[in-house]
């Protein structure tokens, strides 16, 4: 028998309004767990993926084929893997479930490889697996799965991941309605060319945003939270959203918005009461509207990726 590890990879928010595909936060749960065993067969074989009975055993099929594939390439060496996923997130929930999955996996085998690449480079393999599930190999999920807390991808060519400052009472909500949004579906429905006036509008808030964290200024953070790119899109595929939205601001949101691309949708709150005020009147709603869901409240987790 070769080595072996397991290791866990948060659930994360990316996007955070105004950052499609550049901003993300990871949160405390769900995570995804990734057990990982290195063998010399030179194949990749998935033996069990618990917890989701949806996705395929073949590393062609499923994201951490290409992200183990990608990192014995690198390595130039012929070493293969026996996986066994835990899926604790569900896949098409709009908080990085297929991301969670690649982080795992490529962060237990770079402990396999006896840490033969940074985090950083982690992000560019686990990329990898987002390119399998959707078609795009963003990072916005990826990297603050890798590295915890809230990362901004300055650029992807080549890939700048920059961490960034978590203001200490900055809490999140998560609310997962039981459907699923394809991510690539979502992503088929975004204008690929926007009016100079509409980017104006969204980088001033993602520079906003991203001084708000810094400067711990929650009503300059409130006034970022703001997306006139993917929402005005993808509101229509996420049940009970306006309702929500609206809840969560009215009961003292810093602001709400998809996460990722949806269905799952989010609210950021200035401290844990504040936070759960806003649950619950999210949660109201989605009663009143008759959809299932899942309600989640975490701090901005500043574990990413870890052994377990
Ligand atoms: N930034 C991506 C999107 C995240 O919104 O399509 C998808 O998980």
């Amino acid at each position: 028998m070769g080595r072996s590890i397991r290791v866990k990879a948060p659930a994360t928010v990316s996007n955070l309004n105004c950052g499609f595909d550049v901003l993300g936060l990871a949160i405390n749960e769900p995570f995804d767990t990734v057990e990982l065993e290195l063998t010399e067969t030179g194949r990749i074989e998935i033996d069990d993926i618990r917890g989701c009975n949806t996705l395929s055993r073949d590393p062609a099929e499923n994201v951490v084929g290409p992200v183990l594939r990608a990192m014995v390439t690198a390595m130039g060496v012929t070493a293969g893997f026996r996986v066994i996923i835990e899926k604790g997130i569900h896949p098409g929930s709009g908080v990085g479930s297929s991301a969670a999955s690649s982080a795992a996996a490529a962060y237990a085998a770079n402990l396999l490889f006896d840490n033969a690449f940074s985090l950083s480079e982690l992000v560019g393999f686990a990329m990898e697996g987002e390119r399998l599930a959707s078609g795009s190999a963003h990072a916005d999920n990826v990297a603050p799965s890798l590295f915890g807390g809230i990362t901004l991808v300055r650029s992807y060519d080549p890939l700048d991941i920059v961490r960034l400052n978590v203001p200490p009472e900055l809490f999140v909500v998560v609310i997962l309605p039981d459907t699923e949004v394809k991510t690539s579906v979502a992503r088929g429905l975004l204008d690929r060319q926007l009016p100079l006036e509409t980017a104006v509008r969204q980088w001033g808030n993602v520079g906003g945003l991203v001084a708000g964290l810094y400067s711990e200024d929650y009503e300059l953070i409130r006034r970022s939270l703001e997306d006139f790119v993917a929402e005005p899109r993808r509101a229509g595929l996420v049940p009970g959203f306006s309702g929500m939205k609206i809840s969560a601001l009215a009961s003292g949101a810093l602001g709400a918005g998809i996460s990722g691309s949806g269905p799952s949708v989010f609210a950021l709150s200035r401290g844990e009461a504040s936070a759960r005020a806003v649950m619950e009147s999210m949660s109201r709603v989605m009663h009143s509207e008759r959809i299932g869901f899942k309600a989640y409240l975490s701090p901005v987790s500043s574990r990413g990726a870890g052994i377990c």
